[in-house]
């Protein structure tokens, strides 16, 4: 019997719901063509909600949300409610809830058109960044002193433990393995200023020791910065911990044609994982039917991976590259004249396309 996936979907704040319904219309047809279930079930959380009821995120939603097999999540954040405050609890504390140890980040261009970048071309564009996502400053080990006074203090740790970077580490490696693209993987730090950052160094050397079919190479952030935009195909799978990999991944989006089309997921490798694109709420685009749902939809064609539907998966997956790689989607910046929903039905009709003649989309 064809397997039922029970799948949380938080469509949020902003454009959020916008992207989110695209995404979960193509999960939909994904599962009419490859027969598999789907259980969907909306939550509520983000700012009306928390508007509403002052509840933000409740440890018992955490607790439900066990229960699924993935997870889909818009985007959060919304100018009414303080800085931070839905991004820490929802984002922060489903990652951090459920140990969602890996930040996985594919940067891919589609379409020459599409890279700001001069003369690189979408065989230059195919990297793949593994961001640390349970721990550095976003662990929330800070505070304040004397708050509020001509002598205030204030302090957030950057905190690494050996099983959180080991754990991420040896992820990368077995990734950049089964990628088998360039077998290279790039530690990406800052060990020359933050000397904790030696415990990457260590780590990095002792766990490659394992994988001597794969080489390891490195750069400081700032210079992987510079790198990713002068020679962007020097790089196949990079590790990075979370603050560098949060700025290094919107650079990579840039570079793959914009935050429109980056897609991320948060993972525990075997357990509940989340879904999402990589851009945020984007609040003076929501409800103009603008946004590109790109990111989302291949946010959920990650889960669709997730899940066990490599099939499902690799056909939303061709159905986006066919869009951008023909010109039938030339950006999906908010000026692309193509709506929301218009980007969304262009997407499914693809996929109707290629499982019709899944010949001619290997071929294509
Ligand atoms: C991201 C976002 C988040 C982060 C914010 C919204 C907390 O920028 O997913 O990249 O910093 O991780
Ligand atoms: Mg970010």
């Amino acid at each position: 019997m064809a397997k039922t996936h029970r799948i949380a979907v938080l469509p949020g704040d902003g454009i959020g719901p916008e992207v989110t319904r695209e995404a979960v219309a193509t999960l939909k047809l994904a599962s009419e063509i490859h027969g598999f279930g789907l259980e969907l079930r909306d939550f509520p959380f983000g700012a009306e909600h928390y508007l509403r009821t002052k509840e933000a995120f409740p440890p018992t939603a955490l607790e439900e949300l066990r229960g699924f097999d993935a997870i889909l999540l818009g985007a959060i954040g919304d100018p009414r409610i303080p800085v931070g405050m839905l991004e820490r609890a929802i984002i922060s504390g489903i990652r951090f809830g459920l140990d969602l140890y890996v930040n996985l980040r594919p940067i891919k261009l589609h379409a020459e058109a599409m890279c700001p970048l001069k003369g690189k071309r979408p065989e230059d564009v195919d990297l793949i960044v593994v961001r640390e996502n349970t721990e550095d400053v976003y662990a929330g080990i800070g505070g304040f002193l004397k708050k509020g006074t001509p002598d205030e203090v204030a302090v957030q740790e950057m905190i690494f433990t050996r099983k959180g970077v080991e754990r991420v580490v040896r992820y990368a490696f077995d990734l950049c393995r089964k990628r088998a693209r360039r077998r290279k993987l790039t530690l990406v730090d800052k060990a020359n200023a933050v000397g904790a950052m030696d415990l990457w160094t260590r780590v990095f050397e002792e766990v490659g020791a394992a994988y001597p079919d794969i080489e390891r190479d490195h750069a400081y952030i700032d210079a992987a910065c510079m790198w990713m935009v002068k020679n962007p195909e020097s790089f196949d799978t990079v590790v990075v911990s979370n603050m560098f990999g949060d700025i290094l991944t919107d650079l990579g989006a840039a570079i793959q044609g914009g935050m429109g089309v980056a897609a991320s997921g948060n993972i525990h490798p075997g357990r509940v994982s989340m879904f999402e694109p990589i851009h945020g709420s984007a609040p003076k685009h929501a409800g103009r039917n603008v946004a590109s749902p790109i990111g989302a939809i291949l946010a959920s064609q990650m889960l669709l991976d997730h899940v066990g539907e490599s099939e499902a998966a690799a056909l939303v997956g061709s159905a986006v590259e066919d869009l951008f790689r023909n010109g039938t989607l030339q950006s999906t910046g908010t000026d692309s004249g193509v709506s929301t929903t218009a980007q969304g039905d262009l997407v499914r009709t693809a996929m109707k396309r290629g499982a019709a003649s899944p010949a001619g989309r290997a071929a294509s």
